[in-house]
């Protein structure tokens, strides 16, 4: 591979049609997060729902609110539908102008849910899908304090059932931030492990989002610009989590990937991922670093140039021949402390043949992966992390 040649455009993408939704207002920088106040009294609302799991509800002081604030502060982890229905609960009763997403990736698809569907006469099963939201009944900030999820720049909120363990995903542009607030002093006390597994699953968007079939050039820009920011800061925000700078590039990388995720989304990576989650209760982030060499290798084939981009910008060095870029992903994630062995995370041999259907079934993401990937090459892959 020759890890410095950039990948041209593609003449075949370059016209594809594409369309990309924004929040109305984006804020970033140190200090922005306690603007959202003024920006609340500006549009003269006054009953206002924060939307927080328990560490971020006991600091929503850093937001300068004023008028009548509640908070509902027990979002949890992976949120399932009796969670969501606490929130609404809060909701129907406050009758919010403004919801505001405080916290990481759960909080803010709360948030989105907890806007659009309280007064609107649909339930959550009516609006599972793409676009079925009839309305927004309220204003939408995010203010995200983890750098990895990209929920602040998204229209998509997933809830787990807990009948199937499956992941329930509403998307609408009613689930849009009017304004999202990314302020990098929310992630300066984040645990290295926390800041390591969110790194690489911000990366991870922009890696399948660059090598999807539905790749646009449009995208491909933050794509890679937000794998150079992870390959620049991540190690040094885990080395140093008071390093404001190294905090700021993964914020920044966590938005691009957000950007990433709205029009092209994930692929195989993220499908591989999701049993680990769904079934052995692995954080997100530190299941897409284990599987990310396997899915960047399987599909090195298919997509060699940008493969090359990728581990360029990550600052790697890639040796020759088979399996070099396997082992320089592999070393990569290892490095940042990741787990990189599924038995280490309890995950049993016997449930393989399980995990390998559940995530050959996400047809959502496996249909854009640019390298077929069967039920057997899945089985391999978790083989081999075994
Ligand atoms: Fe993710």
């Amino acid at each position: 591979m020759n890890l410095h040649h950039t990948p041209a455009v593609e003449t075949t993408t370059l016209a594809a049609p594409i369309e990309i939704q924004r929040p109305a207002v984006i804020r970033f920088g140190s200090g922005q997060a306690a603007t959202i106040g003024e920006w609340a009294a500006g549009r003269g609302v006054r009953r206002i729902l924060v939307v927080a799991d328990a560490f971020n509800a006991a600091r929503v002081s850093a937001l300068n609110l004023s008028g009548e604030v509640t908070v509902f502060g027990e979002v949890r982890p992976e949120p399932d539908i009796p969670n969501l229905e606490a929130a609404l609960a809060i909701a129907e009763a406050v009758r919010p102008e403004l919801v505001i997403g405080f916290g990481g990736g759960s909080a803010m698809d709360l948030a989105k849910l907890v806007a659009v569907l309280p007064g609107s006469g649909q339930t959550l099963a009516e609006v599972v899908g793409p676009e079925k939201v009839r309305a927004k009944g309220a204003l939408l900030a995010q203010i995200p304090t983890t750098a990895g999820t990209g929920s602040e720049a998204g229209t998509r909120a997933l809830v787990t059932d807990p009948a199937t363990q499956n992941k329930l995903a509403v998307q609408s542009l009613h689930c849009q931030a009017d304004i999202a607030i990314i302020d990098p002093d929310l992630t300066l006390t984040l645990p290295a492990g926390v800041t390591a597994a969110s790194g690489v699953d911000a990366m991870a968007h922009c890696v399948e989002a660059f090598t999807s079939k539905k790749a646009h050039p449009l995208i491909d820009m933050y794509a890679l610009e937000g794998v150079r920011l992870v390959g620049r800061f991540l190690a040094r925000a885990i080395a140093d989590g008071s390093d404001l700078e190294a905090r700021a590039g993964l914020c920044l990388a966590s938005l691009y990937g957000g950007f990433c995720l709205g029009p092209v989304n994930t692929t195989a990576g993220h499908a591989v991922a999701y049993p680990l989650g769904t079934r052995h209760h692995i954080a997100h982030g530190a299941a897409n670093a284990l599987v990310f060499p396997h899915t960047l290798a399987f599909n090195a084939p298919a997509r060699p140039e940008k493969t090359a981009a990728v581990l360029d910008a990550l600052g790697l060095s890639v040796g020759p021949g088979e399996g070099a870029a396997f082992d320089a992903a592999y070393r990569y994630c290892a490095d940042l402390g990741c787990e990189m062995r599924l038995s280490a995370l309890g995950v049993p041999e016997d449930d393989l043949p399980a995990m390998a259907r559940e995530a050959h079934a996400i047809r959502r993401l496996l249909d854009n992966n640019p390298r077929d990937m069967t039920q057997d090459d899945i089985s391999a892959i978790y083989t081999r992390a075994l």
